[in-house]
């Protein structure tokens, strides 16, 4: 700074122009941010660069256009031209690697996004996807600029196209941690992952004051769009953060088991994996129930083969029937679908369906192999299933798994009955190892189905002759399950490459993950398939 700061500094002398450079850096960070501060703050929220300060490993960011200012005429603009407009771009790293970022700052015209936001955006996609780096985005902003119009309007359409641009080149993530209002929601929906903020952040393509002129329907801003109702309710979002620096961290959680993009290495991570069978790896003997029709928790499956049992959970709210999420074996991150018992008996339906084919999708994009753990008795029936198109959206998942590339091992721990067999990573599916615990249950339909349809008539007989119907359904349903549903009769026939003790698991999945490294398949040539939308 200059010894005087109220006085213009000599521009035609070196120190000069370094005291003019202090003066307008000052303006463009140091003002903004404690002005931004003075309004954000009281509302629980962090500025645009505080934010990036804390997900970014210290002293990293390099920011981009710190300089930049709108061009726009008339609604008194030209007097209001704030350096950086209302977003924050720049490049870091995150655990050592390198990301792109960007935060919109809505204490700048709302964090709206105009004419040169918008380029700002676009630059930083552009330069995470000439060096394969992923891009995480911090959203907060009333949408499109309203002063500005079509190049508000243009903006947006290049940031989206540059979305799917990089889908599958370079992880996308999302945070919402304001607003994110109308047609500008499609930015976070294009991209991997949505992580809200409780309370604070707010995702809606209509707003609480037009669904009321238009439909009549009251309701409130948190109940329409909140981070509650995107995680449990709509599916859009992935996480629900209970704060800011929780949204953060998860952030940086994910991007530690995610590659930089589609064609580096996965992170590889120390690892002091025991290679033989642990007390931990026992206690998986006593885990199902006798009862088939007694849950338990799919979760101390997936916790007992990860590393250390960590497990980072996407979407953990919605869809709970079906687990999503990342873990490490040996080091190497592992993506794990999974049947969840304990909630809808672990059903099929069209939420879960999606939720596991989207991340089949990513994984396999990403060449994250994939671990799935099946407990299924069948996908859920009823008229509203049906009606809302399970058909259709259920195939998505048998779709993700068919085109999966990816190494795929396979675990049935218990009933694996129908379609829902064969769509949880089946053998003819293109699954590699295919393994089952002498629990499982392999048939077109449970015992207690398939009675009712073969012996249809013994058992009205035996209603008719006073027969006790039940002691005899049960006695057949046992049957069955004994003679048609043993994993010996699959592993017979080589759908199964083993049938192994729980026990045992850890180590197949370590051993059939490492003889997978070298996988390689080829796909027919084409533009690209037509997944059931
Ligand atoms: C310009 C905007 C703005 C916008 C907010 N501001 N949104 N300026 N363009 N889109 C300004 C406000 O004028 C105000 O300026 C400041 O930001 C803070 O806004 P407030 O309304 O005071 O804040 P709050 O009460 O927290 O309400 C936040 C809000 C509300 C819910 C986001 O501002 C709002 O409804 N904004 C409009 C949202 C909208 O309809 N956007 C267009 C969506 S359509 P001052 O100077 O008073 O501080 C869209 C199309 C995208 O985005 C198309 C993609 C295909």
């Amino acid at each position: 700074m200059t010894a005087d700061n109220t006085s213009e500094p000599d521009l035609t002398t070196t120190a000069g122009r370094i005291a003019d450079h202090r003066r307008k850096y000052q303006e463009a960070v140091g003002d903004r941010d404690a002005a931004a501060a003075a309004k954000q703050h009281p509302r629980g929220k962090m500025t645009a660069r505080e934010r990036i300060t804390a997900l970014l490993d210290p002293g990293s960011f390099v920011e981009f256009d710190k300089y930049v200012k709108h061009r726009t005429q008339g609604f008194g603009m030209e007097h209001s031209r704030p350096f950086g407009d209302a977003v924050v771009t720049g490049a870091g790293t995150i655990h050592g690697r390198q990301v792109v970022v960007y935060a919109q700052d809505f204490t700048t015209f709302g964090g709206s996004l105009g004419e040169v936001a918008g380029e700002k955006i676009v630059k930083a996609m552009e330069f995470a996807l000439k060096t394969g780096a992923p891009i995480l985005g911090i959203l907060d902003s009333g949408g499109a600029r309203i002063q500005e119009g079509v190049v508000a309007l243009s903006n947006y359409a290049k940031i989206f196209r540059l979305n799917t641009m990089c889908s599958g080149v370079i992880p996308q993530i999302s945070l919402v941690m304001g607003p994110s209002a109308g047609g500008a929601v499609y930015s976070p929906a294009l991209t991997d992952f949505v992580i809200m903020v409780d309370q604070t952040s707010h995702m809606f393509v209509t707003g609480p004051d037009v669904i009321k002129t238009v439909t009549g329907e009251e309701v409130g801003f948190e109940e329409l769009g909140g981070a509650l109702t995107h995680n449990k309710t709509s599916g859009v979002s992935h996480y629900l953060a209970s704060d800011e620096l929780d949204a953060l961290d998860y952030a940086r959680a994910l991007i530690s088991f995610l590659p930089d993009n589609n064609l580096a290495e996965l992170p590889v991570y120390d690892s002091d994996t025991a290679l033989e069978i642990t007390a931990g790896d026992r206690r998986l003997n006593t885990l199902i129930p006798d009862s088939p029709n007694q849950p338990y928790d799919m979760k101390v499956v997936i916790e007992a083969i990860l590393d250390g049992g960590d497990f980072l959970e996407v979407q953990p709210l919605f869809a709970p029937n079906m687990l999503i999420g990342f873990g490490r074996v040996e080091g190497r991150t592992v993506g794990i679908i999974a049947n969840q018992p304990n909630q809808m008996a672990g059903t099929l339906n069209i939420d879960a369906s999606e939720k596991a084919a989207r991340f089949v999708r990513f994984c396999d994009a990403f060449s994250i192999p994939i671990l799935t753990l099946v407990d299924v008795p069948g996908y859920l029936p009823g008229t509203d299933q049906e009606f809302q198109g399970v058909i259709r959206r259920g195939a998505k998942l048998l779709y993700a798994y068919a085109e999966a590339t990816v190494p795929l091992v396979t675990i049935i721990t218990r009933k694996a009955y129908g379609g829902a067999y064969i769509v949880m990573g089946s053998k003819q599916m293109g699954a590699d190892f295919n393994i089952a615990w002498p629990t499982a249950e392999i048939a077109v339909m449970g015992g207690a189905g398939a009675v009712n349809i073969l012996y249809r008539k013994e058992l009205a007989a035996a209603a008719a002759a006073g027969e006790d119907v039940e002691a005899l359904r049960a006695e057949l349903t046992a049957k069955y399950t004994a003679d048609v549903t043993s994993p010996f009769l699959a592993a017979e026939r080589g759908e199964l490459d083993n049938v192994l003790e729980p026990a045992g698991s850890r180590l197949a999945v370590i051993k059939a993950l490492r003889g997978l490294r070298g996988k390689r398949t080829e796909q027919p040539a084409k533009k690209h398939g037509n997944i059931p939308l």
